[in-house]
C-alpha cells in the first residue's frame, strides 16, 4: 500500500517513515525542504535499507498538489506533518503560519475528498488545550484560546478536518495531539534537526552538554510545581511514530467508530525541566551547566496527557521511559557533533 507523508523529511515524519517502511508499506515522501535538508533520506535508507520515494513540492502550490495526487491516485493515505511549527516565529510572522499550516491542509484535503475513501492522520498538539485545568489532560478537555498563532493553526486544522469529514463519509481522519516529543532514532542515523538556536529543552540540553551553547537557561523556578520547574509529557518520538503507523492501521481496516478521531499521544507521565536535566546528567555522566532565569512568556506550568484513549481504543502505549529518549537524544547529538 502506498503511503504519502507529508513533511517526512522532518523530525517527526522521518522516524514515521521509517516505522512505515518496517510495516511494508511504500512510502512516498514530500517535502518542501523551507526546514528539513534531503539528506535524511540517506538516514531512512541506512536504518530500513528502502529509499522511499521523495518530491519536492509546496503544498502552498495548489495545481502542483493536484498534479502529485493525479499522478499517485493509489494512495491509500496520507500522513500529514508539513507545517512551520516555530511558535515564537509564528508570533512574528502569523501570514506566513496561516497560509503554510491552513493552505496546505486545504489542498491536501481537497485531493482527497476526490477519492472514494481516503485515510488521513494529522499532527496536532497539546498546544490546543492551552493551560489544562485537570491534570492528565483528556481529548475531552476544553480547547483554550491559542497562545501562538502556531497553536491557532493546529485548533483551526482539526476544525477543517472535522467539518470536511461531515459532507465527505468517504474521508476518515484521525488527529493525533503530541506532547513533547523528544529523542532520536537508536540508530542514530535520523534525529531532531533544529535549525538555529533551539528554542526546545531537549535538544537545548544536549547542545549544552556536547559544549555547542554555553549553558542552559532553566526558565523559571517559581511555579506552583514540586521543584518550582514546568511539567511536561516527554515522549520518545519512536513511540509517537509507532502511534502514527497504529492510527493508520485503524482506517485501512475500518475500524474507527467516527470518520473523525482524536487521540492525545504522551506518556501519560509528567517530567519537570529540573528531571529532565538530571535524565540527562544520568545517562550522559556529565554535569550540565544551567542557570535559573525568568520565566519564558507564554509557557504553561504543567501539561501531561491522560492516555486512556489511546491505549484501550487507538491500542498504542508509549513504552520507551524518559532515561531511554534521553539517552539517544545524547547519543544523536554526539554523532552529528561529536
Ligand atoms: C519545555 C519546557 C520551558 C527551553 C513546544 C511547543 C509545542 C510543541 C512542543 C509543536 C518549558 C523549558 C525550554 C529552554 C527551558 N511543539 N525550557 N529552557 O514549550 O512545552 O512546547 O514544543 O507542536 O507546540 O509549544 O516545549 O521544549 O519549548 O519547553 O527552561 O531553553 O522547558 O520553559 O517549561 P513546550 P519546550
Amino acid at each position: 500500500m502506498k503511503i504519502v507523508v507529508t513533511g517526512g523529511l522532518g523530525f517527526i515524519g522521518s522516524h514515521t517513515v521509517v516505522e512505515l517502511q518496517e510495516k511494508g508499506f511504500e512510502v512516498v515522501v514530500v517535502d518542501d525542504c523551507s526546514n528539513s535538508d534531503e539528506k535524511v533520506l540517506d538516514g531512512i535508507e541506512a536504518i530500513t535499507g528502502k529509499r522511499p520515494l521523495f518530491e519536492k513540492l509546496d503544498l502552498k502550490e495548489r495545481q502542483r498538489v493536484e498534479d502529485f495526487f493525479s499522478r499517485h491516485a493509489d494512495v491509500a493515505g496520507v500522513i500529514h506533518f508539513a507545517a512551520s511549527k516555530a511558535v515564537g516565529e509564528s508570533v512574528d510572522k502569523p501570514l506566513l503560519y496561516y497560509e503554510n499550516n491552513i493552505g496546505s491542509l486545504v489542498y491536501v484535503l481537497k485531493e482527497l475528498c476526490k477519492q472514494r475513501r481516503a485515510s488521513f492522520i494529522f499532527s496536532s498538539s497539546c498546544t490546543v488545550y492551552g493551560q489544562g485545568d485537570e491534570m492528565p489532560i483528556t481529548e475531552e478537555a476544553p480547547i483554550k484560546e491559542a497562545e501562538s498563532p502556531y497553536g491557532n493553526t493546529k485548533q483551526i486544522g482539526e476544525e477543517i478536518i472535522r467539518d470536511t469529514c461531515n459532507v465527505n463519509p468517504g474521508l476518515n481522519a484521525i488527529a493525533l495531539r503530541y506532547f513533547n516529543p523528544m529523542g532520536a532514532h537508536p540508530s542514530a542515523q535520523i534525529g531532531e534537526l533544529p535549525v538555529g538556536v533551539p528554542q526546545n529543552l531537549v535538544p537545548f540540553i544536549t547542545q549544552t552538554g556536547i559544549g555547542m551553547r554555553e549553558q542552559l537557561s532553566v526558565f523559571g523556578d517559581d511555579y506552583p510545581t514540586p521543584d518550582g520547574t514546568c511539567i511536561r509529557d516527554y515522549i520518545y518520538v519512536v513511540d509517537l511514530a509507532k502511534a502514527h503507523v497504529v492510527a493508520l492501521e485503524r482506517l485501512l481496516a475500518s475500524k474507527n467508530r467516527e470518520n473523525y478521531e482524536v487521540f492525545n499521544v504522551g506518556t501519560g507521565t509528567g517530567s519537570s525541566v529540573l528531571e529532565a536535566i538530571q535524565s540527562f546528567e544520568r545517562v550522559s555522566g556529565k554535569k550540565l551547566n544551567y542557570k535559573i532565569v525568568a520565566r519564558r512568556p507564554g509557557d504553561i506550568t504543567t501539561a501531561y496527557a491522560d492516555t486512556t484513549r489511546a491505549n484501550e481504543v487507538l491500542g498504542w502505549k508509549a513504552k520507551y521511559t524518559l532515561d531511554q529518549a534521553m539517552k539517544s537524544a545524547w547519543e544523536w547529538e554526539q554523532k552529528i557533533r561529536g
